[in-house]
């Protein structure tokens, strides 16, 4: 794919464009339309001031500043619910005039974007989770070069994710921004990992941009590799060479020096080999079958109620969930930051990674299918060379119907055809149903959902004890599927604002959300294609829909650690249920 976005950017020459980025706040996108709603050319992308333009109204090195990376709804107050249009400005460091090629790349902007540099448009995306890039070399100029950019984060029916969502609608350049020099032709993009079939044989591709029919050697010194890749006109190469790597696992995370490099150019990387597959009812890593025991996770900082954003809020999350004993990560329900998968792979967690294909999706509209398929391939390209990914999810509680059905079926394809290494999954939902068995009322959930038919692991949510079901009646639920295929309760369990106590059968008090996990362990183990777990959620997390005044204060509650990190009762329920997996 030679428009693939830039493979490991951080591995390569790059100068931070993070810091202060004047804002302007723009509910009725006076900077973009004119008064009739058509697309203005005199819009605020052309930085003028009062001083350059009688007419100008604006000027961006008087107006406030924002932290970029960073959403906007945290950093300002009368920002905290604002969706809409804002507009950053900042200008570059100097370029020097060295020959290199030069781009722009954000890691993330929520939702819809649009970026000029002097005034240029270079470049519009949508999707608030995955990154995108834009080449500056032919627009930047000795002297002084600019950057505007036009976030809009309103929610629209036919978004993905669309209007309704149990997160905060965090917007604004929320991930890094990164200015990349590159040679003239340089290696865009390459996968490397080991074959799942033979588990011998190390295989993938490499990609150039610029002139093709280069060699390009790929180079894993640990293992005595030093392989020649020649590359067609296109500059794509593919290779596949006999090699025994120490498997990469949560035991064992063993990273390699992994390095692609041509005669301009040269990536370096850290990656683990290891081998992810199902059989029947088992999920194998390296051939073995696994139990996940997992959490789920939101892309929010510990103790600030903003968005993660750095290496720290990575390290920081994913270390509360080692310390849980998790050997598995849900991260939901859309790709989190490029960090988030880095440090997994260099602490030994699996992860489920999502696109928000999230409740009631337009399911009719082809556009909103190449919506979502863009964004898939966006989180698969950026980490399809981490080890730590072993699940691609597509979708997250989307009502049963022949046009969903259809529309997840294509996404999981092209997953699959872009990755064939990894598995495909979607959290579900289970039938619930009665049976009478001598007298006695039988609880029985089947997983049927006609989609797990295109999965290779099926996931679901469920809320026994919490949104229905008395949470006495779990002990004689009876869970069935004859998919043949394993089963990851992706999410179930109950809120509880931290310090609220009360009886075990007191809803809203840490002792009920006890109850609640205990019932459902216990259910667990008699699960017999149950392969996995990540209860919701590992801390709780900023949303517009939990009002409940002094218990939820728009939070929700359901996390094992509060919003400032402090750990809950069923914290040690759960830790105490992982030691003994
Ligand atoms: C849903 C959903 C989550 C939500 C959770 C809850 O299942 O997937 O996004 O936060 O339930 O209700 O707490």
């Amino acid at each position: 794919m030679t428009n693939a976005n830039i493979q490991n950017p951080y591995g390569r020459q790059i100068v931070s464009l993070d810091g202060d980025w004047h804002y302007l706040i723009d509910p009725y996108e006076t900077g973009f339309y004119n008064m009739f709603g058509e697309e203005n050319s005199f819009g605020y992308f052309r930085n003028l001031t009062p001083e350059d333009h009688w007419a100008s109204e604006y000027n961006f090195k008087q107006s406030p500043t924002l932290k970029v990376p960073g959403d906007w709804n945290s950093q300002e107050p009368t920002l905290l619910w604002y969706e809409g249009t804002l507009w950053y400005f900042r200008e570059l460091p100097a370029i020097p005039d060295d020959g290199l090629r030069r781009f722009v790349r954000f890691g993330g902007a929520n939702y819809d974007t649009i970026v000029w540099v002097n005034g240029q448009e270079l470049v519009r995306h949508t999707g608030g989770f995955t990154p995108f890039e834009a080449e500056i070399t032919d627009v930047v100029q000795a002297g002084t070069n600019y950057v505007v950019v036009k976030v809009n984060d309103e929610r629209l029916k036919d978004g993905v994710p669309t209007r309704n969502t149990d997160w905060w609608n965090y917007g604004g350049l929320t991930r890094e921004v990164l200015l990349i020099a590159t040679p003239a032709t340089f290696i865009r993009d390459y996968f490397c990992q080991l074959d799942a079939d033979t588990g011998a044989t190390i295989s993938g591709f490499v990609q150039l941009d610029g002139e093709g029919g280069q060699t390009v050697e790929l180079a894993i010194p640990e293992l005595g590799v030093s392989y020649q890749i020649s590359t067609d006109a296109a500059g794509f190469g593919e290779f596949s060479l006999s090699a025994t790597p120490e498997r990469w696992s949560p035991q064992n995370p063993r990273l390699y020096d992994v390095s692609f490099s041509t005669a301009a150019d040269v990536i370096h990387d850290r990656i683990g080999f290891r081998a992810i597959a199902t059989d029947g009812e088992d999920i194998l890593l390296n051939g073995d079958s696994i139990f996940l025991k997992g959490i789920s996770m939101h892309e929010e900082a510990i103790g600030h109620a903003r968005r993660a954003n750095s290496i720290e809020d990575a390290r920081r999350l994913l270390a509360e969930a080692k310390a849980l004993g998790c050997n598995f990560v849900r991260l939901a329900h859309y790709p989190h930051n490029d960090h988030m998968c880095r440090v997994a792979d260099e602490l030994g967690l699996l992860l489920w990674c999502e696109v928000p294909v999230y409740w009631a999706i337009n399911w009719e509209s082809q556009e909103v299918l190449e919506n979502a398929r863009a964004q898939l391939i966006e989180m698969i390209v950026r980490d399809r060379n981490r080890a730590s990914i072993i699940l691609w999810s597509i979708a997250n509680e989307t009502p049963v119907s022949d046009a969903r059905t259809a529309f997840l079926k294509s996404l999981a394809e092209t997953a699959k055809q872009l990755d064939p290494t990894r598995l495909t999954t979607a959290a579900m939902f289970m039938r619930p149903d009665k049976v009478e068995e001598d007298g006695e009322v039988v609880r029985t959930y089947t997983l049927d959902d006609p989609l797990a038919d295109y999965l290779d692991v099926m996931g679901c949510n469920q809320y026994l004890g919490w949104y229905y079901t008395k949470v006495t009646d779990i002990a004689n639920a009876r869970w069935h599927s004859d998919k043949n295929k394993p089963l990851v309760m992706s999410e179930f369990g109950a809120g509880a604002p931290k310090g609220k106590r009360g009886g075990p059968l007191d809803r809203w008090t840490e002792d009920y959300q006890v109850t609640v996990y205990e019932a459902q362990l216990a259910m667990m183990q008699d699960i017999g294609f149950l392969r996995g777990l990540s209860p919701w959620i590992l801390k709780d997390f900023r949303t517009p829909k939990r009002p409940l005044a002094g218990v939820q204060d728009y939070f929700n509650r359901k996390g094992l650690i509060s919003d400032k990190g402090e750990r809950k009762l069923a914290w040690q329920t759960l830790y105490e249920f992982y030691q003994t997996k």
